[in-house]
């Protein structure tokens, strides 16, 4: 399956390319490294380190929004991610060639079977993407996102997820163009069941090379921290990314309902909500093309398993 990944490039972001990069079924064809998390110089920059380490550099990394649509000033999330987005590891990267925005729209037309789309960060690239060309974006076999919350709370306010608030304008876009049907959303109800514990990263690591290793476990090390002091009770910490990119190759995991999405891009308080019906009414018919699919349960066992086995089969695969 042949994937173009829109990141902000923040640690459950890094865990998410990681599996893309080394499972078998998909064929990352570019990364669209945006601000979000951290800056889109420093995202760009942490693409490149991670593309370096598991060779695979000749993967076009493109340089995307560094602000919201609106023109606001981003804001960043150090304390979740770090100032770099790896926690305390500062990569050292030269820089490299970068593509330029159209080569979305190149990689797309020119791809020997329909791209799927996964976006793990903020909305603003891809809702460009839409307003230039919505005739290439919709030759997009589904896009899958990570965002929104649905009759629980935020993660940045009481009532929105991090992805939508910094730009629901964009999110809007997004949702106002796309065919509904091809959407796959992935909201805070199921990526916060998607915990991960120090152990679990320790296993996953143990299977993979040294550097790589040490990598995923000093980055969730600070990660997890944030959700420690955040909410002690939690089992662990939520890689809510890699949610969206196990979903792409393993759709029986997960359990979805069919709504029409809509997202509140005014008030202060309001901000970044979204919102769907989802009341059990007998008249609501799940094929009405105005709906998309939202993701709201998972087979966490299932899930972990594949993450560990994609992991360990790579690795295993090139020694
Ligand atoms: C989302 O916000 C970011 O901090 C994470 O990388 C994830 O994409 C979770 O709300
Ligand atoms: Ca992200």
């Amino acid at each position: 399956m042949k994937v173009l990944l829109f990141t902000d490039s923040g640690i459950d972001d890094t865990f998410a390319l990681l599996y893309a990069l080394l499972h078998p079924q998909i064929n990352v064809i570019g990364v669209v490294a945006d601000y979000g998390n951290v800056s889109r110089d420093r995202a760009i920059r942490n693409t490149q380190y991670i593309l370096s380490l598991v060779g695979q550099e000749d993967i076009p990394i493109i340089s995307g929004a560094s602000r919201p649509i609106l023109g606001d000033e981003p804001v960043y999330y150090p304390y979740v991610h770090g100032v770099e987005g790896f926690g305390s590891i500062i990569p050292q990267q030269q820089p490299k060639v970068l593509y330029n925005f159209n080569s979305i729209f190149t990689l797309i037309t020119e791809s020997s079977e329909p791209v799927t789309i996964i976006n793990i960060g903020r909305l603003t690239s891809l809702s460009v993407a839409f307003l230039l060309h919505p005739e290439i974006l919709n030759l997009v076999q589904n896009i899958y996102i990570m965002g929104g919350a649905f009759l629980v709370p935020g993660n940045v306010t009481p009532y929105a997820e991090a992805n939508i608030f910094a730009d629901p304008t964009a999110a809007s876009i997004v949702f106002n163009n796309a065919s509904p049907l091809s959407i796959r959303l992935f909201p805070l109800n199921v990526t916060e069941k998607a915990l991960f514990s120090p152990e679990i990263v320790q296993s996953i690591s143990q299977h993979t090379t040294e550097p790589i290793g040490q990598f995923l476990m000093n980055s969730f090390q600070y990660y997890y921290t944030y959700y420690q002091r955040q909410r002690p009770n939690l089992n662990g910490a939520p890689l809510h990314d890699l949610v969206a990119v196990n979903a792409v190759v393993n759709p029986q995991f997960y359990k979805y309902i069919q709504r029409n999405v809509q997202i509140i891009d005014s008030s202060p308080l309001g901000k970044g909500i979204t919102i769907a019906d989802l009341r059990d009414r007998p008249n609501i018919v799940p094929t009405q093309n105005d709906f998309s699919f939202i993701v709201l349960d998972m087979d966490y066992q299932k899930f972990i398993q594949d993450v560990h086995l994609t992991f360990s089969s790579y690795f295993q695969s090139i020694n």
